[in-house]
């Protein structure tokens, strides 16, 4: 690809090589060049959350990073959390507590309440309501979202997401 830079990143444990675009938002990288689609795009103007991934273990929103910026990061995405038979605690309580209607603002919703939980494992429902103040969700409302998390620490999900 003309003018495209070379990109390390290890994604959910996988180390890949990319050549993108120096203009590329590492959403669209995980997404359309890694085809990891459980990352969403919500919004144009950075504010839904929906893109939320772990980067080097930190809550970021992927559409506001450039991947050439991620260069020799972790990456963890939904995909890397836990999947089917092999649930995280947090996605066995959004289950559990009806967190989620469409499921479109719900993997940034997970990947955000896990970076809470690694930080502050049994955070209070402000703590919680907080550190969810970047995540929209058009649909359920906030109040089982909110509750699915302090349910999801009180199950110990509070233990270090691997990246
Ligand atoms: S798609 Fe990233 S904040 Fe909305
Ligand atoms: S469950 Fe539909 S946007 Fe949150």
């Amino acid at each position: 690809m003309s003018g495209s830079v070379t990109v390390h990143l290890t994604v959910n444990g996988v180390e890949h090589e990319l050549e993108v675009e120096p203009r590329r938002l590492l959403v669209h990288a995980l997404r359309d060049d890694l085809g990891l689609t459980g990352t969403h795009v919500g919004c144009d103007t950075s504010n839904c959350g929906a893109c939320t991934v772990h980067l080097n273990g930190d809550a970021v929103k992927s559409c506001t990073i450039l991947a050439v910026q991620a260069e020799g990061s972790a990456v963890t995405t939904i995909e890397g959390l836990g999947g089917e038979g092999n649930l995280h605690p947090l996605q066995e309580a959004f289950w559990n507590d009806h967190g989620l209607q469409c499921g479109y603002c719900t993997p940034g919703m997970i990947m955000a309440s896990a970076a809470l939980l690694a930080e502050n494992a049994h955070p209070s429902e402000a703590e919680v309501r907080h550190a969810l103040d970047g995540n929209l969700c058009r649909c359920t409302g906030y109040h089982n979202i909110v509750k699915a998390v302090l349910s999801a620490a009180e199950a110990g999900a509070g233990a270090p997401v691997a990246s």
